[in-house]
């Protein structure tokens, strides 16, 4: 074949060269422009050209070496913007939508968000305090004398320590929200219905049955005439709402410097219902809260005409109440921000 003849026919070739992926492209850079390509035997071809003609050979080859090369680049771009390169991955348009995942509450604002609602029912308030109190409110205005030995079942996280045993001057990290029934009462006239939630701290080894934070409902009632048997229907209708209409409870005596009486509520085992299992120790009974009349010395602190009021507090703890809920012992699961535990809680709101 003449050499002009070859010339053509490559150059015909490379025109109606197509690719549709970056492998093809790559074989047509191998074949045309490559180390060994076939554009390159034209040149040796250019020996055996007479002199005369050495030019316009040459020029028709290095054309046509301009033409592959404008190709390759033609075909790198075209592939390029229609996405076909099958190493790209292509979108499918007809491919469900991905699913978008929602939150969860905690497990802790669950159930204090139901305690809130149950007792909203019967016409409470939420009412709340600041976690960083003084001794007024966290002890003092509570019945507990400066050096009363009950200080002591709390252990404080102290801000500001008093050197001269002025207790008046202390800061503390609230051990309890019975805090906040002291500012409700500072700050309002009975009748009084609120309930408080919110957390509290204490000076304690983190453990699976302790921690050095949780958190607490604390409940007031003041009003003329209230009973300790109102306190005993309020709290057996919060243990129905909460764990079910068969739920029962007891009060066993107890001592808060704040409320006298005092008493210790236990509610019948959910799991045997008082037949006694492993979860309620065989007794049949689980702790919940505590409560009492507000004592008179409560009411003066705070104002309040103790002849005239009387009332009723209960305080409880969150934890302890979601753990009877959901099973849940451990207290340090619930602020490790564990997504598995807390993506367990989904259904729940
Ligand atoms: N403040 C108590 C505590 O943290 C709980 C408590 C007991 C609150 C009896 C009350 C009450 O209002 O009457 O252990």
């Amino acid at each position: 074949m003449e050499l002009k003849e070859k010339i053509e026919k490559f150059k015909i070739e490379i025109q109606a060269f197509t690719v549709t992926n970056s492998e093809e492209l790559e074989g047509f850079r191998i074949k045309y422009l490559g180390s060994k390509n076939s554009i390159k035997e034209l040149y040796a071809e250019l020996k055996t050209v007479p002199n005369e003609l050495k030019k316009e050979f040459g020029q028709l080859i290095n054309g046509l070496k301009n033409q592959t090369e404008e190709k390759f680049n033609t075909l790198k771009e075209t592939i390029q913007s229609s996405g076909s390169d099958s190493k790209k991955e292509s979108i499918d348009l007809t491919r469900p939508a991905e699913e978008t995942t929602l939150g969860s509450r905690h497990p802790l604002a669950v159930v204090k968000n139901e305690i809130i609602e149950i007792f909203k029912r019967i016409g409470f308030v939420v009412s709340e305090g600041p976690e960083i109190e003084d001794d007024w409110h966290n002890f003092s205005a509570l019945n507990f004398p400066p050096e009363h030995p009950a200080r002591d079942m709390q252990d404080t996280f102290f801000i500001e320590a008093s050197e001269d045993g002025d207790r008046s001057k202390e800061i503390a990290l609230r051990t309890h929200t019975s805090s906040v029934q002291v500012r409700v009462m500072e700050n309002s006239k009975p009748p009084i219905r609120t309930i408080s939630p919110g957390r509290v701290f204490r000076n304690e080894a983190i453990s699976a049955r302790a921690h050095c934070f949780f958190h607490q409902v604390e409940g007031l009632y003041i009003d003329t005439d209230v009973s300790f048997a109102d306190l005993k229907q309020t709290l057996l209708y919060f243990a129905q709402e909460m764990f079910g209409e068969k739920a029962d409870i007891r009060l066993r005596p107890s001592y808060f410097p704040f409320t006298e009486p005092s008493a210790e509520v236990d509610v019948s085992c959910t799991i045997c219902n008082k037949k006694g299992c492993n979860v309620c120790k065989y007794t049949g009974w689980l702790e919940i809260l505590g409560c009492g009349m507000v004592d008179p010395n409560v009411l003066e602190a705070a104002n309040i005409d103790s002849k005239k009021y009387s009332g009723f507090a209960f305080g409880m703890g969150v934890e302890r109440i979601a753990q009877l809920k959901y099973r849940v012992g451990d207290l340090r699961l619930y602020s490790e921000n564990d997504i598995r535990f807390l993506d367990q809680f989904k259904s729940a709101h």
